[in-house]
């Protein structure tokens, strides 16, 4: 008999912008950083529901390459977060067949954060239930350069010609080749930006601009956005027939 592990799941790429944190901190005379120790929280909850709901793909924005600009103690605090999930998450993500990989520029990174980044994924690489993608330090223009210089320095050494850069190839130099295009991405707090998060792999997907702070988003909200997702008619560019 056909064991179920060999039905392919349909592919199904979720991004997220997770947006809100600070304000869901001031409205409640929080510190920003009790605002972000609880997005960490939902970052536990949305990756629960996630494999609850057959989702094969998640891509969170932890810090884009612009979140330097913020002060050093939520810079600090931020990175102590990051560090923490990782330490105590890295079992529950094992266990469940949560595969992780972290895209973004690592250059700026203090070396025991990426230690903990390096374990993690390597622990986690067999696993095929969710592949879970966290942005740290991640700007689409950052990465868009970085694979432009890959590219480049593979012409100049006469491994590759000009006219072999094509999309496709373009699309596997960056930070993302093993990934699908998102599907979805979905922006908490009622931003209406996409703030350089995916802006080559995101060329056709769908948006939703949710209400809710990130520490509220929870997966009711999710799955209702999901359920209206599956509703729209996607062209990829194409007239439909
Ligand atoms: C944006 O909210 C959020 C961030 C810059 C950080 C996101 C980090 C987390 C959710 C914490 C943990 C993440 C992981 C992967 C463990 P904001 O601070 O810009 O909110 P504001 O716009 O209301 O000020």
């Amino acid at each position: 008999m056909k064991q179920e592990k060999n039905i392919i799941p349909e592919i199904l790429h979720v991004a997220m912008v997770m947006d809100g944190n600070g304000r869901w901190a001031n409205e409640r005379a929080l510190a920003r950083l009790k605002g972000h120790a609880k997005g960490a929280d939902r970052v536990r909850h949305i990756v629960r529901a996630s494999l609850d709901m057959k989702v094969t793909h998640l891509t969170l924005f932890a810090f884009s390459t612009e979140n330097w600009k913020r002060s050093e103690s939520e810079v600090i605090g931020l990175m102590g977060l990051f560090k923490k999930f990782m330490k105590s998450e890295a079992k529950k993500l094992l266990i469940n067949g949560v595969k992780v990989r972290f895209i973004g520029n690592r250059s700026r990174l203090d070396k025991s954060i990426i230690k903990l980044m390096d374990e993690l994924e390597f622990l986690t690489k067999e696993n095929d239930n969710l592949n879970l993608t966290i942005a740290l330090n991640y700007g689409g223009r950052d990465e868009i350069v970085r694979a432009t210089k890959k590219i480049s320095e593979k012409v100049k050494l006469g491994l590759i010609d000009i006219d072999d850069i094509n999309i496709e190839m373009f699309s596997n130099n960056l930070d993302t080749f093993e990934l699908p295009d998102p599907d979805l991405v979905i922006r908490t707090s009622g931003e209406l930006r996409t703030s350089n998060f995916l802006p080559w792999q995101c060329a056709y997907s769908e948006y939703v601009f949710e209400k809710s702070n990130w520490p509220d988003f929870n997966k009711d909200i999710y799955e209702e956005i999901l359920i209206e997702f599956k509703t729209r008619e996607r062209r990829f560019g194409a007239i439909l027939k």
